[in-house]
């Protein structure tokens, strides 16, 4: 099997990823209902699954350290997990200290809602700050099921940044033509590859590079002199993408949930959630943002098509120009540039100061190398892209018991097995032991 995943995939990653604007309003309880809605892309139409009918899904919102709760009703046809999400070091997503309950690995930590059923999933906050998401945990739910978390600073407390004009949610996935779950069974009969998506989206939107997309390609409305907070995830079921916007830089200033020292860079490589800076310096008019996907091998098949919005500017005063008719796309690297992908990985650094601290075990019980590593301000990451024939060396504390699912976060390759878990035993006092399971888990 692990023959399998090193020749048929570029990365792998273990998951330790509309422009819409946002309105910092948190609330605590949340009602979804998941079914299927009929959504049309690329000249053809189907019926996808959805949260609340909604394609990308809709938003949680919260500040640091609180707990919300999302009722979850399953009004569809199959069985569904939604994971609000794991885990331990390394966690994708919010760490839940000491409730896996809620964490939605099907089969892990819970049996799924079946048809008809509900289950209210409880969300512990921690440390958790800046953008993080949701999504379906089961067969391949998530790539219609899935939606942005924004954990905004405590009540009263401000970013480590100055503060954004506007907040800016960037979802980017796959689309299929086909029905992704004749994909998975197709994928599983014939145990190859699965076929490679049809097109990238950017919320939602394939863009102007494909048929049938122009009319309805994502749009960001800008004022000149601006900062935007650009809360982008990577919501893709089996690609990292580069991202980058025409003549314009980004400022990394979060990633995977956790603040960063700023660094401006002119692409990204996003993987799961990155938050990141552009100011509107250029002239008034037409501009692409683009994402495309890194594969470190050209040698396997892989979705080459690139996804397109537009970010445009408000005319000033009396000005009726027309816009020119083709914006300028942003240069990004080459699928295969690995260098590229990991410079830009390599450069971010947590902030590491008395407001954020971070948390370097230093001591170590079982040392397996002896290469030196960033023990001062490394970033905290709740996954490691690690290319062909590379490898990554995690540190972390096991201090968040409960049952926590690892796993490669490329779709097909957890398909192919590559997955564990972590049992984190209770410990002596009372705050080291599992909370108590919630009223009413879904049974199987
Ligand atoms: C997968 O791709 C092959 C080759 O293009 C095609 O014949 C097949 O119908 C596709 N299957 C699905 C489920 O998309
Ligand atoms: C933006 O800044 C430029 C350069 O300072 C200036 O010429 C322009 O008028 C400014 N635009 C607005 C809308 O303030
Ligand atoms: C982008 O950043 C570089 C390096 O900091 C700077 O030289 C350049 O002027 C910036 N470009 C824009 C469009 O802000
Ligand atoms: C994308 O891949 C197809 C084959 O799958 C190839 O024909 C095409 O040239 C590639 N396009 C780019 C831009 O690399
Ligand atoms: C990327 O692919 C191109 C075209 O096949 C090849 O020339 C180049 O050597 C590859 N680069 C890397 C870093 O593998
Ligand atoms: C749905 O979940 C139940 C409980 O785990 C299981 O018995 C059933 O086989 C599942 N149905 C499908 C279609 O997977």
């Amino acid at each position: 099997m692990i023959e399998v995943g090193k020749t048929n995939s570029a990365l792998q990653i273990l998951s330790l990823l509309l422009v819409f604007l946002i309105h910092c309003q948190a609330s605590t309880h949340y009602n979804w209902v998941v079914k299927g809605a009929t959504y049309t892309r690329l000249c053809s139409t189907k019926k996808i699954l959805t949260v609340n009918g909604k394609f990308p899904g809709p938003v949680l919102q919260a500040h640091k350290g609180d707990t919300i709760y999302v009722n979850v009703h399953n009004k569809g046809s199959h069985n569904i997990t939604i994971h609000c999400f794991c885990n331990f070091v390394a966690r994708h997503g919010v760490k839940q200290p000491r409730n896996p309950w809620s964490d939605g690995p099907e089969h892990i930590t819970q049996c799924p809602i079946q048809p008809g059923d509900q289950f209210k999933q409880t969300i512990i906050f921690s440390n958790e700050e800046g953008t993080i998401w949701w999504h379906a945990h089961n067969d391949w739910a998530r790539a219609t099921v899935h939606g942005s978390i924004f954990v905004y600073p405590k009540r009263g407390a401000s970013y480590p940044f100055p503060k954004p004009h506007e907040q800016v949610q960037i979802i980017l996935g796959q689309w299929w033509r086909r029905d992704v779950r004749e994909v998975l069974e197709e994928f599983i009969r014939t145990g190859g590859a699965p076929n490679v998506s049809d097109a990238h989206t950017i919320n939602g939107q394939p863009g102007d590079l494909y048929p049938c997309s122009k009319s309805e390609t994502f749009k960001l409305l800008v004022d000149q002199n601006k900062t935007y907070l650009l809360l982008i995830v990577n919501a893709a079921m089996n690609t990292i993408f580069f991202y980058s916007i025409a003549n314009h830089n980004l400022t990394v200033v979060g990633v995977d949930g956790s603040y960063t020292k700023p660094v401006t860079t002119d692409y990204m490589t996003i993987s799961q959630t990155i938050d990141a800076v552009s100011i509107t310096n250029q002239q008034v008019g037409q501009y692409y943002m683009a994402a495309r996907a890194y594969s470190s091998t050209l040698l396997i098949p892989f979705d080459n098509t690139t996804t397109t919005a537009i970010v445009e500017y408000k005319k000033i005063g009396n000005n009726f120009t027309p816009f020119s008719s083709t914006p300028p796309l942003p240069h990004l690297p080459y699928y295969n540039d690995t260098n590229a992908a990991f410079t830009f990985y390599d450069n971010l650094k947590s902030l590491a100061n008395e407001h954020h601290p971070i948390d370097v075990p230093i001591k170590i019980t079982n040392r397996l190398d002896p290469l030196n590593y960033n023990l001062i301000d490394p970033p905290l990451r709740n996954t490691v892209a690690v290319p062909i024939s590379g490898w990554a060396a995690i540190r972390f504390h096991a201090n968040n018991q409960g049952v926590w699912f690892l796993h490669c976060h490329l779709e097909h390759h957890l398909t192919w097995g590559m997955n564990t878990v972590f049992i984190v035993k209770d410990g002596k006092n009372k705050k080291e032991r599992l909370l108590p399971p919630p009223p009413r888990m879904p049974t199987c």
